[in-house]
């Protein structure tokens, strides 16, 4: 069987960079930052509306991988449960939260690495932050309620999004804030195509992720705000993914 990505060298190394990489080397060479940086942390600083957040708020970051979000989210909420699928994310972002930094390996050319060093940013109190493995579709019964969820790039890597969907207005108080940002990529080694919720052709029509998003939530959440939220991943020195996500803000009614 396949190697998890999620779970390789590989994957790690690339996530350390996507959500702790310094504008200096995550830039391909002459290029203009341009917004693209820093995803985890724009999901929270772009969409999360502080002023509504009681002292004691509750945050969950669903699909955390190495925690970047999960410590974003710290900065405003004083308890945040970062649940991945990856034991391997899990593990380095409770190392990060112990340490505050991290030593890793970016891939640039075949077998060539460079060094480098993730680091939260300092004045992150990480001990608000705490790493659990879970799966979002199957989360655990007791999580409790939460002030604000995030599933960033996480619904179209779910074999079942629905469920986890359907899952969230009973994880979010009333008034509470939901932040989803996907790029609706949708594969079938990770979703079987019955359960894709959009980028198909139903009755002569294409169904939009955005409009089955729309139809599962509204009777629980009013939408907020959507918007492109663009990303640069890096594979190696000479490869990178340019993403756009769409983020869409919800609030629990
Ligand atoms: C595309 S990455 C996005 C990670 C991060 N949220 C970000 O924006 O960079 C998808 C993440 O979801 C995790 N994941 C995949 N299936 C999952 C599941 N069923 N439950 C929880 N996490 C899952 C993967 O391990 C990976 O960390």
């Amino acid at each position: 069987m396949a190697e998890n990505y999620y779970d390789s060298e590989r994957g790690l190394s690339e996530y350390l960079l996507f959500h702790y990489g310094a504008p200096g080397p995550l830039l391909p060479p002459g290029w203009a930052e341009a917004g693209t940086l820093e995803f985890p942390a724009r999901c929270v600083s772009q969409f999360l509306d502080a002023a509504r957040l009681a002292a004691q708020a509750r945050a969950l970051d669903l699909g955390c991988a190495v925690g970047r979000g999960s410590f974003e989210l710290a900065r405003h909420c004083a308890e945040v449960i970062g649940v991945d699928f990856s034991q391997q994310f899990i593990d380095v972002g409770n190392r990060l939260r112990q340490r505050g930094s991290l030593r890793f390996k970016s891939f640039e050319e075949g077998e060539l690495t460079q060094a480098r060093r993730a680091i939260v940013p300092p004045e992150i109190d990480r001990r608000r932050v705490k790493f659990e493995v879970g799966d979002a579709t199957r989360l655990r019964p007791d999580l409790g309620k939460f002030d604000v969820v995030l599933a960033a790039n996480l619904i179209d890597r779910l074999d079942a999004p629905l469920r986890c969907l359907e899952r969230l207005s009973g994880l979010l108080r009333p008034g509470g804030q939901l932040i989803l940002a996907s790029p609706y990529t949708w594969l079938a080694n990770y979703t079987p195509k019955k359960n894709w919720l959009g980028g198909f052709v139903r009755g002569g029509r294409p169904v939009k992720t955005h409009d089955t998003l729309r139809r599962i939530l509204s009777p629980h959440f009013k939408l907020i705000r959507r918007l492109d939220l663009p990303f640069l991943f890096r594979e190696h020195a000479r490869k990178y993914q340019l993403g756009i996500s769409e983020a869409s803000v919800w609030v629990r009614r």
